[in-house]
């Protein structure tokens, strides 16, 4: 039997609900097609940092280089660690130190589920740069405690990380509707996105049969909420990315149904599922989490370990489920309901 080991860890808050409830759908996913699904759990979170000292051992990252992906609830719990600490303790450093550089966001409405704007009718994938950018961490603060304090936050870009990311976009349109939309302020930002512009617009030429268009930020913010039916890949930096991906999250009709794939593609270490959404401190413990982002997450981790069937029949099971107006408003039904009425579409 074909057996797969994935490290998951939980993290805090909901990323605990949600992690075990699709893990189990998962697992019967695996099953179902003579897989085997080996869960390494890792309690890496905010308690652990409380603990320890630290949001993961000092070898962390080495120890998940052997497995075959990474499955992840959501870290985060402000009230006793700074996001500052607990992100760039455990998250982010997972995403640099696996270059898992094309973070895959999909935005679409699964049937039964009634968006604030729409009903029907729009397709889209977000890739989000997410090694570089915005998150490089470097800058500086002086701590003068006068007026003259200063905060700098330097965004990086290189040539490297521009052009691959653009370049997976592309390889993601040709496989789509052949449409990419790259989305930038450089308007205002005169380095970073003027340089962004001029290497989407040389990568383009290896792709004449993907249609480009151009967005400033703002302006795609609105065409996604007033015209998202126009839209098929979009590409944008990691800060961008972010903040479009909740936005996509709130018009497929909440955070709870967005998933995405961290995802190193030359396979040189494991990718990353995780939901869109974090911990969610104000309805952890209610038990009334959705799991479907999470669950979704997971048929991408099986769509990136190349068994196409388990991640179909977890699809299929999510859209029977939301389908039956299960899962569909949020806080009507519990995180368990949802979960056995995949696990039921499933068997
Ligand atoms: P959040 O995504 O946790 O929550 C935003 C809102 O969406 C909340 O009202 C929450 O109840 C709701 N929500 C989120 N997921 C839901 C689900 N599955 N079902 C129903 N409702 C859901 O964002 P936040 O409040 O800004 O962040 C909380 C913590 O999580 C912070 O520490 C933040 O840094 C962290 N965070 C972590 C990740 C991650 O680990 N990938 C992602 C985002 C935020
Ligand atoms: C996400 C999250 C993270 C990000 C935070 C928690 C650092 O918002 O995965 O979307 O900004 O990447
Ligand atoms: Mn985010």
């Amino acid at each position: 039997m074909k057996t797969y080991s994935i490290a998951l860890i939980p993290g805090d808050g909901i990323g605990k609900d949600v992690t075990e409830a699709a893990w189990q759908v998962l697992q019967a996913a695996a099953k179902r097609s003579g897989l085997g699904l080996e869960g390494t759990r890792f309690p890496w979170s905010c308690a652990y940092y409380r603990e320890t000292g630290a949001m993961m051992p000092p070898d962390g990252v080495e120890t998940l280089r052997k497995f075959d992906a990474i499955y992840l609830g959501a870290v985060g719990w402000p009230a006793e660690v700074p996001d500052s600490v607990s992100l760039h303790g455990l998250l982010l450093p997972i995403r640099k130190a696996f270059a898992q550089y094309a973070d895959i966001r999909p935005h679409r409405l699964l049937p039964g589920v009634q968006g604030p704007l729409r009903s029907e009718g729009f397709d889209i994938l977000c890739i989000r740069e997410n090694t570089e950018g915005e998150y490089s961490g470097a800058g500086g603060r002086i701590h003068s405690g006068t007026a003259n304090e200063v905060a700098v936050e330097t965004a990086i870009f290189t040539r490297a990380g521009v052009e691959r990311i653009i370049r997976f976009g592309f390889e993601q349109a040709r496989a789509r509707r052949k449409k990419l939309a790259s989305v930038t302020k450089s308007n205002a930002q005169k380095y970073s996105m003027v340089f962004w512009d001029e290497v989407t617009r040389e990568v383009a030429r290896e792709y004449p049969d993907v249609e480009v268009s151009h967005y400033h930020i703002d302006a795609m913010a609105a065409r996604m909420v007033m015209a998202p039916e126009s839209l098929d890949v979009i590409v944008a930096s990691n800060l961008f990315g972010d903040i479009l991906t909740d936005l996509g999250a709130a018009v497929q009709g909440g955070l709870g149904f967005a998933p995405s794939a961290n995802i190193n593609p030359d396979r040189s270490a494991p990718s990353m599922f995780e939901p869109v959404h974090g911990s969610a401190p104000d309805i952890a413990h209610l038990g009334i989490a959705n799991p479907i982002a999470a669950i979704w997450s997971g048929a991408m981790m099986f769509e990136h370990l190349g068994e196409a069937q388990a991640a179909r029949d977890v699809m299929r099971a999510i859209e029977a489920t939301t389908a039956r107006g299960i899962g569909t408003i949020a806080g009507k039904d519990k995180t368990e309901t949802i979960t056995r009425a995949v696990l039921a579409a499933l068997n």
